[in-house]
């Protein structure tokens, strides 16, 4: 069940900032007061009050939507602040055209006519809120998605990884698991699961415990086996699940050492260190400055000489980070770490997660260092 930011529960660290704190309502106030004060808005009068508001900001909350009206953008920017102020999900810095598709769907899938609606809605009404984030997060996943992806994986990173004495490997954005699964098959073939720990965190909680049942669909089964093959897989792919009722059940021992733990990129921090992280996929919904400051905590979260895997159609190219990576298959989008060693940080979370670590657990809320 939804609830406001103080119940949202299991995550490694929210950003409960104080200045985040607020009346739910003062958002969808403000939009009222607005138009109240100003009467019948013209187009251009309607525009003014926003665009000077922001002269004295930083950034606008939204970036520019190309089409829209500014009376649409206003509701759509109050919606956004409204939802983060009260839930704790911002996505003030999601792609603007993908944001407003997916606003829009959520809009006629309540049978509303404003973003305005909306924000009453979702502050009213949780399974409205739930709604609204299962539209913003795009769950589209497969295990072996991209098979070069996780044959080079195996080639070119899996040597490196087996001289260290344990692996510690983050899935950010992980969705319903099935990369996760993939991950830990790999790992079992190539004789380091048991000394490997993999953090599996999306900002979707509905989606994480579908990850945490290890079940699937066995019509995908035949779809997997192929990605696999193609993938390097050394086995029969049907070895590591039981099929029963039309769902594929994946053992219990590929997630032995996994932890399924709520986390969001826009607003929370980095948690501990870890040799390889994983955030394919995700990137792509994200504006640019949302984008820098995901890579900048990647940076942050990673041990000298890690490893960073991104989407097919993700890249630091052209970001802040670029120099401080070398591209280990630009193809496949594997970078690592480059540059001298930074000196080691205490890192808070750690035995927390430790003690933790069983697949059917939820780490209490908690701060995180960063
Ligand atoms: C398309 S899926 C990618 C799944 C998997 N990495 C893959 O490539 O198959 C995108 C995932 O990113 C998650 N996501 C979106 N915004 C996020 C955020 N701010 N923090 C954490 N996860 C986020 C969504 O919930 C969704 O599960």
């Amino acid at each position: 069940m939804m609830s406001s930011r103080s119940g949202i529960h299991g995550r490694f660290d929210v950003a409960a900032s104080a200045e985040a704190e607020g009346s739910a309502a003062s958002a969808h106030a403000t939009s009222r007061a607005m138009t109240r004060e100003g009467g019948p808005l013209s187009a251009e009068s309607r525009a003014t009050p926003l665009e000077a508001g922001r002269a004295t900001r930083a950034e606008p909350a939204v970036p520019a939507f190309a089409g829209v009206s500014p009376l649409e953008r206003l509701e759509m920017e109050l919606l956004l602040e409204a939802i983060h102020r009260h839930y704790g999900y911002d996505f003030r810095q999601y792609a603007p055209s993908s944001l407003r598709r997916r606003l829009k769907r959520r809009l006629e899938g309540e049978g509303l006519a404003t973003f305005s609606a909306l924000q009453d809605r979702v502050l009213h009404e949780p399974a409205a809120m739930e709604a609204l984030l299962r539209d913003m997060s795009v769950n589209v996943t497969g295990m072996f998605r991209d098979p070069t992806f996780f044959r080079s994986l195996r080639e070119k990173v899996v040597p490196m990884l087996r001289t260290y004495p344990s692996v510690r490997i983050w899935h950010a954005g992980c969705a319903s698991g099935e990369e996760v699964y993939a991950m830990a098959i790999l790992l079992e073939e190539e004789g380091l699961y048991e000394r490997s720990r993999l953090y599996a965190t999306d900002m979707n909680a509905e989606a994480l415990e579908h990850a945490r049942t290890g079940i699937f669909p066995i019509a995908r089964m035949r779809e997997y086996t192929t990605n696999y093959l193609q993938a390097g897989g050394t086995r029969s792919f049907s070895e590591y699940y039981t099929a029963s009722y039309g769902a594929a059940l994946f053992h219990a021992r590929l997630r032995e050492n996994v932890l399924f733990a709520q986390h969001n990129l826009a607003t929370d921090t980095s948690f501990s260190e870890f040799n390889v992280i994983l955030c394919r996929n995700v990137l792509i919904y994200f504006d640019r400055d949302l984008k820098e400051r995901t890579l900048r905590l990647f940076g942050d979260s990673l041990s000298p000489l890690g490893f960073l895997c991104l989407g097919r159609r993700e890249s630091l190219r052209f970001t802040k980070v670029e120099q401080e990576f070398e591209e280990l298959d630009p193809k496949e989008r594997i970078y690592r770490r480059a540059g001298p060693p930074r000196p080691h940080r205490e890192v808070e979370l750690e035995g927390h997660l430790d003690r933790e670590l069983a697949p059917s657990s939820r780490p209490t809320r908690t701060r995180g260092t960063g």
